[in-house]
């Protein structure tokens, strides 16, 4: 156990997880570390412009170069021992409380993540029964169920045993024969071909800018030209100077009643510790990681954003 990768061990040729690792052991270590926290409930949604607004507000020296397809190559040595020393732990940053038994447990009383809705919304957008559907950061696996009722295949990826465990247990009791889980995260998880649809809600905020730009081109290169990336995530859509402002509502608006509920710690929590930041630096990594944004929506308090993004260079 002197290797905090100990478990990941399990690696596969194609450098992902093993599925089987003994999770416990690893989840003793992770809960001494104070990290991350909750994802929060989503507020009432604020139409955004339609038609790449943020897109067009982005410099053009910006847009101009994905590099996707290259940087895809670095997942062989993400997540192994071997990984170089200068890589994001991405097992590290999953945010606490993922990586807890209880929370994970409580997980759907907590969080509804609209997932039928979200669903519609891919089938308007094109989504069809021969769709490949990949969830990156799937958790529970709300999404991944809905969707992999109407697609012909969902692969859903995390980094935390304990979802996955879960996620597992829901797909089975479910008998969604379509639903392939892979172990692995936004840099290590290695798609074989292209996908027709990325979905990511409330994930992508566990990696830091740099990495978040990293992750985004890694996307951009599991997608089929054309293809679509929905993301949500929290996101703070306002100007820095707000900041005490704005922070200071959302954490006052989150009143716990019941056990199942999200309270004013989570969210101090996700702001302190986890990595959301600004729409307006967001969403210029998304364009430059190879996206047209078609559509962006943030909620009324100005905290999460939603995006659906089309893959075009
Ligand atoms: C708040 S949950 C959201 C789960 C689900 N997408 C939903 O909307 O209910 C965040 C999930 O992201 C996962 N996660 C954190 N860091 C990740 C990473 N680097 N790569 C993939 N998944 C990650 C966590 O393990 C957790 O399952």
């Amino acid at each position: 156990m002197g290797n905090p990768y100990f478990y990941l061990g399990g690696v596969s040729v194609n450098g992902q997880l093993d599925d089987d690792e003994p999770d416990h052991l690893l989840l003793d270590r992770r809960l001494r570390r104070p990290c991350a926290a909750a994802a929060l409930r989503s507020g009432v949604r604020r139409p955004a412009p339609r038609g790449g607004a943020a897109a067009r507000a982005v410099p053009a020296a910006l847009t101009r170069h994905a590099g996707a397809g290259r940087i895809l190559g670095m997942a062989k040595t993400s997540d192994t021992a071997n990984r170089p020393g200068w890589m994001l732990d991405e097992l590290a940053s999953a945010g606490r409380e993922n990586l807890d038994p209880e929370h994970v447990r409580r997980y759907d009383a907590k969080e509804d993540a609209g997932a039928p809705a979200e669903v519609r919304l891919l089938q308007d957008l094109g989504l069809g029964p021969d769709a490949h559907v990949v969830d990156l950061g799937a958790g529970t696996g709300q999404f991944t169920l809905a969707v992999a009722a109407v697609c012909a295949r969902v692969t859903a990826v995390d980094v935390s045993p304990v979802m996955l465990e879960l996620l597992r247990s829901k797909v089975a009791a479910a008998g969604a024969t379509n639903v392939h889980t892979v172990r692995a995260g936004f840099l290590s998880y290695e798609h074989p071909g292209h996908a027709d649809v990325v979905y990511s809600r409330l994930a992508l905020h566990h990696l830091p800018d740099f990495w978040k730009a990293v992750a985004l081109c890694r996307v951009r290169a599991m997608l089929r030209p054309g293809g679509l990336l929905r993301l949500s995530d929290v996101v703070f859509a306002f100007d820095p100077a707000d900041t005490e402002q704005r922070v200071e509502a959302w954490c006052a608006s989150i009143e716990g009643v019941t056990a199942d509920d999200w309270v004013r710690a989570d969210a101090e929590e996700h702001v302190r510790d986890e990595h959301s930041t600004f729409t307006w630096l967001l969403e210029p990594v998304i364009v430059r990681a190879g996206f047209d944004i078609e559509d962006a929506t943030y909620s009324p308090d100005g905290v999460q954003a939603a995006y659906v993004a089309r893959a075009v260079r």
